[in-house]
């Protein structure tokens, strides 16, 4: 059987790659475009026999990609113009150029691609960016679904929502296809469930894979849901937590069809004590860390700036365990700064490391970085990327 040719579009470090390897290890990437030299960088290492071009999309002509004769496009076009909280620059922004290029091109091609799967923030399904996405796809005679989906949602502990899009031609038509709706689940999970619920006209809702807080962002949310914890409202019952939120963790810990983050977690060895919150972050940003432990089942979304910022990139990792959180921070706040500080150390934060957010992204142990990419920029390349798992269960799903 001849391999099914797949273009890579804004490939970063492979996400998409390595799910395409766990789903449909007959695939080959025939072509991966990216800009970003570091990226670029690392994709090469992981994936060194696939041609790279390191080049801008909006510079490939229609001639470039008909030669490809792709039958698969796998896509992460840049985010920042969908972000909630962003400009929301959309179809205007600069950045969006690219993506708008390529729709342009694509019902020009002589031979379309039969499968398309497209990955963005959650927002991009506002866009006008994505009613042209649809139009396009439309003209070229696409069947599509779109998703809002988390890692969580395949017992992963780790909270990631994207929005996804899935699009085949000349196939049958998807059968839990809902074109007027945004899907939150895997539809392949429970399929009788599933027709259950469209009968009953749930297909849509947002299930209970997803946390509270990603069915409703948190008042000015970040860019990843991320929040500025000025605007939240009282009253805390601790840290800047309200029961509610306390409540929402105590049951998250307590699904046990979540994993464990200690499964993702490497040995604990001398070299992580450069991963250490800082004294100046701690005494800064403790209230505002979602402060978890290895027996937790749930960890925030890591994004770009982890381990360089502090609020909302992510969440930190209390590595001694049996020190009580609660009685570390009772009446913190009056203490002088040396006091507050020996018992805020006493928890023992550090951040993930970039592996242990590899692990919770789902790259295999195989994967890995060139050793000149400091751990800064593995976590701002980690931040850009996605989950490989969740995005592998979808490839399946688009091929049937
Ligand atoms: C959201 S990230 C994609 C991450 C990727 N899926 C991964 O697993 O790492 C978007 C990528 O698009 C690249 N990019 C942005 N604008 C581009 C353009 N005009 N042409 C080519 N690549 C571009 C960026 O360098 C970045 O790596």
């Amino acid at each position: 059987m001849a391999p099914l040719r797949v273009l890579e579009l804004y490939s970063g470090i492979g996400g998409m790659h390595q799910a395409l390897k766990e789903s449909c290890p007959w695939a080959e990437v025939v072509a991966a475009v990216d800009v970003n030299t570091l990226a670029n960088q690392v994709y090469k290492h992981n994936f060194p026999g696939t041609p790279l071009w390191a080049k801008t999309i909006e510079g490939i002509t229609l001639q470039e990609f008909e030669r490809l004769s792709f039958d698969m496009v796998l896509m992460s076009p840049p985010c920042q113009p969908f972000t909630r909280t962003g400009l929301q620059g959309d179809v205007s922004d600069p950045r969006t150029k690219s993506f708008l290029h390529f729709l342009r091109l694509l019902p020009r091609l002589q031979k379309l691609p039969t499968y398309l799967l497209l990955e963005n923030v959650k927002g991009f399904e506002s866009s006008a960016a994505r009613q042209e996405l649809l139009q396009t796809l439309a003209a070229c005679g696409f069947d599509y679904q779109e998703f809002l989906l988390s890692p969580t949602c395949l017992g992963i502990p780790n909270s990631r929502l994207r929005y996804f899009l899935l699009a085949r031609r000349h196939q049958d038509p998807f059968p839990f296809r809902a074109p007027a709706q945004i899907l939150t689940r895997f539809p392949d999970q429970n399929l009788e469930d599933f027709l259950k619920d469209e009968a009953a006209g749930r297909v849509g809702e947002v299930s209970s894979s997803l946390s509270p807080e990603e069915k409703s962002p948190v008042p000015n949310a970040g860019p990843d849901g991320s929040s500025d914890s000025s605007s939240l409202k009282g009253p805390f019952l601790f840290k800047l937590e309200t029961a509610e939120e306390m409540e929402r963790k105590q049951s998250q810990d307590t699904d046990c069809s979540v994993q464990m983050l200690g499964d993702f977690l490497e040995e604990e060895y001398e070299e992580h004590s450069q991963y250490f919150l800082p004294p100046k972050s701690l005494l800064r940003y403790a209230f505002l860390l979602d402060i978890v432990k290895p027996s937790c089942r749930r960890s925030t979304c890591f994004t770009k700036g982890y381990g360089h910022y502090v609020e909302g990139t992510g969440s930190v990792l209390q590595t001694a365990v049996d020190v009580q959180l609660e009685s570390v921070f009772k009446h913190i706040e009056e203490l002088p700064e040396e006091e507050k500080l020996r018992k805020l150390s006493t928890l023992k934060l550090r951040y993930f490391t970039p592996r242990e957010i590899a692990n919770l992204h789902g790259f295999p142990l195989d994967f890995g970085f060139p050793e000149q990419v400091t751990v800064r920029q593995r976590y701002r390349l980690l931040g850009n990327s996605l989950n490989v798992h969740l995005v592998a269960r979808l490839i399946s799903i688009l091929l049937g």
